[in-house]
Parts: structure tokens; C-alpha cells; sequence
């Protein structure tokens, strides 16, 4: 996989969701550098159809609608793709909202359904956390089996639908298993979609890890995954170190 912006590797441990906005606009300058970015963020899986519309929303705010399919790899790859504008938009001073709620302006654009939108703007106050005891999250050790990899603090401060962090890391020799909790009735049947969007989000968040760390990483899908009691297999990463040469 091509390398994700590395400048957006800090801002996973500062980011938080802004929900109150100022009345002034966003900079026209601001937008044009959002829509440079869209423009060139890596999808997770290649062959899965994405799009993004930047369109206005209430007052000053605007909204980032997605659209893909609805299905596991294609929410899977809209979400990695979205979460490195989450990681964006923070990182340029602006507030923003992942959000599951709103309807869509248009049903359809570039012939894919709307999926989820993403609300901007700027903040009135700021959009940042000054330590890692001011998210709310689950520990380490409920989300992997090996707790200490520092990659899992990436996963493990992502945000998800409702705080509810579905996520599950299974990692042994080189390889790293994503699975979804299958969760009670709501997550299997209303929260469904909005999980695998999750998922598609603690991958960007472990991609950007793992390339800090310096590995490369390939993703695939593994067709005889292990059980994992409780949870759905999603996706899996191989990493290897980079060949660092003398050239
Ligand atoms: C796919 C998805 C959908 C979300 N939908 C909503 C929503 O409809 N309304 C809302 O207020 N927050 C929504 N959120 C924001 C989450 O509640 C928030 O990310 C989570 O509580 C963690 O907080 P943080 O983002 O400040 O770290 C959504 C988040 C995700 C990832």
C-alpha cells in the first residue's frame, strides 16, 4: 500500500469531534486546500468505488458526503478513506463531526449511494485533546491480544459510532487480523453499516502507525480466519520492515 500523509500520524493522539461551531466561515483558501487533499488520500482496497462532495450544510458549517456501496469492503475502504479527512481537517485548524444521522442532500453521486457525511467547520473552541486520559476508551488489553504493540493506542483512540470501539486486533507472526464485534440486536441490524465504517476507521488509524513505525503493509483477506469468539473477521495487514538501502 502507498504511504499515508505522516503528518496526520499526531493528530490521532489530539483529535476530538467538535460539535459547536462559530458563526464565521470557513476561508475559501481553507476549502481549496481540503479539496487538494481529497483529491490524493489513498483508498484501503484499490478496486472499491468511492466519492466525496464537499456541499454546505447549516449556517457556516459544511459537510463532506461519501458514497460508496453498501457493503463491508466498500464501507471498509470509504471510512480509511474518510478518517484521513477527519485527520485533515483537524490538522488545519478546523472542527469536524463524523455523522450518522443526516440525510443526504443527494441521494447518489458518480452512480454511488450516499453513505455518511462528515460536518465541518470552524470550532468554537479548540479542537484538540492535550492528553491521551482525556479520551474515553476502552484499555488495550479488550481490543488485542497483544496490548503493547504501540500501533494498538492508534486503533484503540479512534473514533467510532457511539464510543462503542467494535474493533478487535488479533496479531501474531507479522500479521494483523481486524474483527468487528457482532454486538446485540441494534449493532447487527441498525449499526451494522455504521460498524463497518468503524473498522474501515481503526484501519487508517493502525495504517498510519505502522508506517511511522517504518513497516510496509499489504492488505488482504484471509479466506480461513481464526475464531474469534464474539466478533466477525473484517480484513487483515501483513507488515514487513522496510529495506533500508545504501543507494
Ligand atoms: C461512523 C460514525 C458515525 C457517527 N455518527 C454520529 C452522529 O450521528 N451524531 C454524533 O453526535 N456523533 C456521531 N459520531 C461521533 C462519535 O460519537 C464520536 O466519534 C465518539 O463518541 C468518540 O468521540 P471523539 O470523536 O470526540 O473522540 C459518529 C462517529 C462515527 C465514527
Amino acid at each position: 500500500m502507498k504511504s499515508l500523509n505522516p503528518s496526520l500520524y499526531p493528530v490521532i493522539f489530539q483529535r476530538k469531534s467538535t460539535r459547536s461551531y462559530r458563526e464565521r466561515p470557513i476561508p475559501d483558501e481553507q476549502i481549496n486546500q481540503l479539496q487538494a487533499f481529497i483529491s490524493e488520500i489513498i483508498p484501503l482496497f484499490p478496486s472499491e468505488k468511492a466519492a466525496f462532495k464537499i456541499q454546505p450544510h447549516k449556517g457556516n458549517r459544511m459537510k463532506i458526503s461519501a458514497y460508496a456501496i453498501s457493503e463491508p469492503a466498500a464501507y471498509f475502504n470509504l471510512a480509511f478513506m474518510m478518517q484521513q479527512i477527519d485527520l485533515f481537517i483537524q490538522m488545519s485548524g478546523m472542527g469536524s463531526l463524523w455523522n450518522g444521522t443526516i440525510r443526504a442532500t443527494e441521494n447518489e453521486h458518480q452512480g454511488l449511494p450516499y453513505g455518511i457525511c462528515l460536518v465541518f467547520g470552524m470550532p468554537k473552541e479548540n479542537p484538540v485533546r492535550t492528553g491521551i486520559n482525556q479520551f474515553q476508551r476502552k484499555p488495550a488489553e479488550e481490543i488485542s491480544n497483544k496490548p503493547e504493540l504501540p500501533f494498538v493506542d492508534a486503533v484503540r483512540l479512534a473514533p467510532s459510532t457511539r464510543n462503542k470501539q467494535p474493533w478487535y486486533l488479533l496479531c501474531e507472526n507479522k500479521r494483523i487480523d481486524l474483527y468487528c464485534m457482532k454486538g446485540g440486536f441494534l449493532d447487527r441490524t441498525l449499526l451494522q453499516s455504521l460498524h463497518w465504517l468503524d473498522i474501515g476507521i481503526a484501519a487508517c488509524h493502525a495504517v498510519l502507525a505502522l508506517q511511522k513505525e517504518g513497516f510496509s503493509i499489504t492488505v488482504f483477506s484471509e479466506p480461513h480466519p481464526a475464531n474469534q469468539e464474539g466478533y466477525r473477521y473484517c480484513l487483515s495487514l501483513k507488515i514487513e520492515r522496510k529495506q533500508i538501502t545504501n543507494e
